[in-house]
């Protein structure tokens, strides 16, 4: 079994300086994974236009070896407890949301549900289709960090709308780093006829993810933040009775021609990042992906202890709804609006050397730390330290936020 925390740096090309605690902002790719790419991206100059046109999709059925992208797809939908062949690379997951919002045969006067806690990109494809289709976007408020897992169930069901027709759900939300009771919540919206589009942005890698098992409509998810894959390698991945409607967001070749063709024959990219993705879960699995969960997850329980026992805060989501990150309330004095959250953050990041996000949410700063199996209590140690002495440092910050 591996050593975890710091003797595991060497294993990434990150800065030694600087203590990176934002492993889930966009993930940090392992040098294994990068040597792995550049090997494929050797491979596919020597023929770029045999690779290219006829081994990576072999859309003419004329090679003897199987599509290089079904071999990938398939090595990374056993990750995640799906079949292959419903599961489609994209760069990320905007692209696979698009797909979805942009294909679902909406009727004039719909309503796509999303929540206050949702990620703004996507939400914001979702506002977008909701005006094409002159509909209406509603967003369902969900309880604060620390309310019980049914209550969530409890908040989306008597949310839902009478002409709702899509609910955009996050599986472990973005900024308050919950996990959410995926299947539960697909249940009620089912009951009322609402398709469940997942947004699981963080979910592989970072908990043992069985897609099949939650009974969505739509699994988009990244590989490239917590399963190594290179960046710009995310899913898509939909029920078999949802394909036939989806078409990939900017017309090419594929159009009209199936799900695998609308997702695989599209206009020219570097599919390097789809092709390694298979390279970091055989790297997860090497160092033992429970042992690795259960770090990262141990360490980020401490983290919520260490920081609020430090900073005289309160962390109030229960174990089982976190994961490999903890948003942590920093203490009032370290300011309250989002500018106080910005200079704090330069400061961590220019004067102690310490990446990590911060956001001003509620009246108060709050810290998502990310806990990676290259983190470990010293790197944790650090940011509560520095954070104290910011404030030791400059007590009138907390005057000029009010
Ligand atoms: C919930 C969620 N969705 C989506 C994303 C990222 O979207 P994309 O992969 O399109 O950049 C993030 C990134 O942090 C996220 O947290």
């Amino acid at each position: 079994m591996p050593t975890f925390g710091h003797a595991m740096r060497s294993e990434w090309l990150l800065d030694p300086d600087v203590t990176y605690l934002n492993h889930g902002t966009v993930g940090a790719t392992p040098r294994r994974v990068l040597s792995h790419q550049r090997a494929i991206t050797d491979e596919i100059e020597r023929q770029p236009a045999r690779f290219m046109l006829r081994e990576l999709a072999d859309e003419h059925g004329t090679m003897t070896t199987p599509p290089r992208l079904r071999v990938a797809a398939d090595a990374v939908a056993e990750f995640v407890g799906v079949a292959g062949e419903d599961l489609m690379f994209v760069d990320n997951i905007t692209t696979g949301a698009n797909a979805i919002l942009r294909s679902f045969p909406f009727d004039q006067g719909d309503e796509i549900a999303v929540t206050n806690l949702g990620y703004g990109g996507v939400v914001n494809a979702a506002r977008y289709m909701t005006r094409r289709i002159e509909g209406t976007l509603r967003t369902i408020e969900l309880p604060q960090p620390g309310a019980s897992r049914d209550s969530y169930v409890e908040a989306i069901a008597t949310g839902l709308g009478e002409h709702t027709r899509v609910l955009i759900i996050d599986h472990l939300t973005p900024g308050s780093a919950m996990i959410l009771p995926l299947a539960e919540i697909t249940a009620v919206c089912h009951e009322r006829g609402v398709l469940v589009l997942a947004d699981g942005a963080h979910v592989p890698g970072n908990i043992a993810v069985d897609i099949d098992s939650f009974g969505v409509d739509w699994y988009v998810a990244n590989l490239h933040k917590w399963a190594h894959a290179p960046r710009g390698c995310g899913i898509l991945w939909a029920a078999p009775e949802r394909q036939s409607m989806l078409h990939f967001p900017v017309v090419s070749w594929g159009r009209d021609r199936g799900f695998r063709d609308e997702f695989e024959h599209t206009p020219t990219t570097d599919p390097t990042s789809y092709l390694a993705a298979p390279e970091g879960i055989a790297m997860l699995r090497e160092w033992g992906f429970d042992v690795c969960a259960a770090y990262m997850h141990g360490l980020a329980w401490e983290a919520a202890a260490m920081l609020t026992d430090r900073w005289g805060t309160t962390f109030e989501i229960p174990r089982h709804m976190v994961g490999t990150m903890v948003t942590v309330p920093l203490p009032g004095e370290a300011g309250a609006t989002e500018a106080d959250a910005e200079q704090v953050r330069l400061e961590l990041l220019l004067e102690d050397r310490i990446e990590v996000p911060l956001f001003a949410w509620s009246g108060r700063l709050w810290a998502r730390v990310s806990a990676q199996i290259y983190n470990d209590r010293a790197d944790i140690d650090r940011l509560a330290g520095a954070v104290m002495r910011r404030i030791a440092a400059a007590p009138e910050r907390s005057i000029t936020t009010a």
